[in-house]
């Protein structure tokens, strides 16, 4: 085996992230296979493109004798998963793509990692690792008053996208109980920070109130969601991937819950100071009620007693510190926001807000 790993949908946004703290912290080489599907984006990777310890491969995770190659080829140590088809919204107007990719998709990798790692020698399949990642949405939803999701929380999915999730962290799960593959799942709550695809709450919030555009709030944004600063979600992989028990799953989560008004607020509030002479000030008064999401799930929280114990992770930062920055990155990125807004986007935003709502 090689000092390298391979993650896949190193394109997306907590991809992304995650191989430049990579680079940035870690002496092993880092291989990128991703499909480049519209979540996609290699301008996320420009300050590593040609960094000798990275390198990026085209392919679709579906394809398994495209994946047997790679691994034969590449010999590394991990495989750490991300690729997914990620958007909720997305996966009710279309769940197929969310079945392919993210449960037959996971699949083929197992398959092939499992006749990977049966051919390493004793010592070096006692070293592979195989990390899934995943989602707290696998739990369902919670009442106000319910204890946060953890570990043993029965699965309760309620979306496209969740119930694929949960048929991948399943599938992963069988395959260590059958085969003993060396699997690691982490379940993460949301996520948030630099390169995130603007059809999310937070970026799509941030870029509608710059451009003086209704700020589209589904039913009474009473929802809550457990916010994550994306970097602190890449630490806590990097960390299960080194220390993780092997077979074990890890919740991670911001302890920073916030009902989708307080999010839209908190954004509007820093608008008004960082662009005080747009003519939409106060931002707030952007927002807009729209129909509700199917299903909408009402409350996500997480109990992430078990990474903190047996780790040592905690979160660096604070919802308002983390909020600040990436309101920042968004107004210092005008690029890659004009890259990322034209074309398949503006179908997408046309389909979804003005047909539906
Ligand atoms: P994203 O949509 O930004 O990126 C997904 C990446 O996967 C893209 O680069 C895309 O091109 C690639 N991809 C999609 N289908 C592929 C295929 N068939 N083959 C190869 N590559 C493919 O997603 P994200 O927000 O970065 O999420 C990454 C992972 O983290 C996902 O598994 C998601 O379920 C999980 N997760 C996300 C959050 C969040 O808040 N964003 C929270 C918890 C867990
Ligand atoms: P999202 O970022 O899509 O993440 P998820 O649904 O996976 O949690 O949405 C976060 C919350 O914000 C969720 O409760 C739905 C809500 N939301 C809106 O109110 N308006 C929007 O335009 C979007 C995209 C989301």
């Amino acid at each position: 085996m090689e000092d390298l790993i391979l993650v896949t949908g190193g394109a997306g946004f907590i991809g992304s992230n995650f191989i430049l703290q990579w680079i940035a912290s870690e002496p092993a080489r880092i291989v990128n296979l991703d499909k480049l599907t519209y979540a996609g984006n290699l301008n996320n990777l420009r300050a590593v493109e040609a960094h000798a310890r990275y390198r990026f491969e085209q392919g679709d995770i579906v394809d398994r004798e495209f994946f047997r190659n790679l691994l034969r080829r590449e010999q590394p140590r991990a495989i750490v998963h991300f690729a997914a088809e990620s958007h909720v919204d997305r996966s009710i107007h279309g769940p197929d793509d969310f079945v392919r990719t993210n449960v037959n998709g996971t699949f083929s990798l197992l398959e092939e990692a499992r006749a990977y790692w049966l051919a390493l020698s004793e010592v070096d399949r006692a070293l592979f690792r195989f990390l899934h990642v995943s989602t707290d949405e696998v739990y369902g939803s919670l009442g106000p008053n319910d204890p946060a999701f953890s570990e043993t929380t029965p699965y309760n999915p309620n979306s496209p996208y969740s119930a694929s999730k949960a048929a991948s962290d399943h599938l992963v799960r069988a395959y260590h109980h059958t085969y003993n593959l060396p699997v690691l799942t982490t379940n993460c709550s949301n996520n948030y920070g630099p390169h995130q695809f603007p059809e999310k709450l937070i970026p799509l919030m941030i870029l509608n109130a710059c451009a003086g555009e209704p700020l589209p709030v589904y039913g009474d944004g009473e929802n809550v969601r457990d916010w994550l600063y994306v970097e602190d979600h890449c630490r806590a992989i990097r960390t299960v991937l080194s220390h993780g028990r092997v077979g074990e799953t890890y919740n991670i989560g911001g302890r920073s819950e916030r009902r989708n008004l307080e999010i839209v607020g908190a954004i509007c509030d820093l608008l008004d100071e960082l662009r005080p002479s747009d003519p939409a000030v106060p931002h707030s008064k952007l927002v807009s009620f729209v129909k509700d999401r199917p299903g909408h799930d009402k409350r996500y929280a997480m109990d992430t007693r078990k990474i903190e114990r047996e780790l040592n992770w905690h979160p660096l930062e604070t919802f308002e510190t983390g909020i600040r920055k990436t309101v920042r990155w968004y107004l210092e990125h005008e690029d890659w926001v004009r890259e990322v807004t034209s074309g398949s986007y503006r179908q997408w935003m046309a389909k979804h807000y003005a047909t539906e709502h």
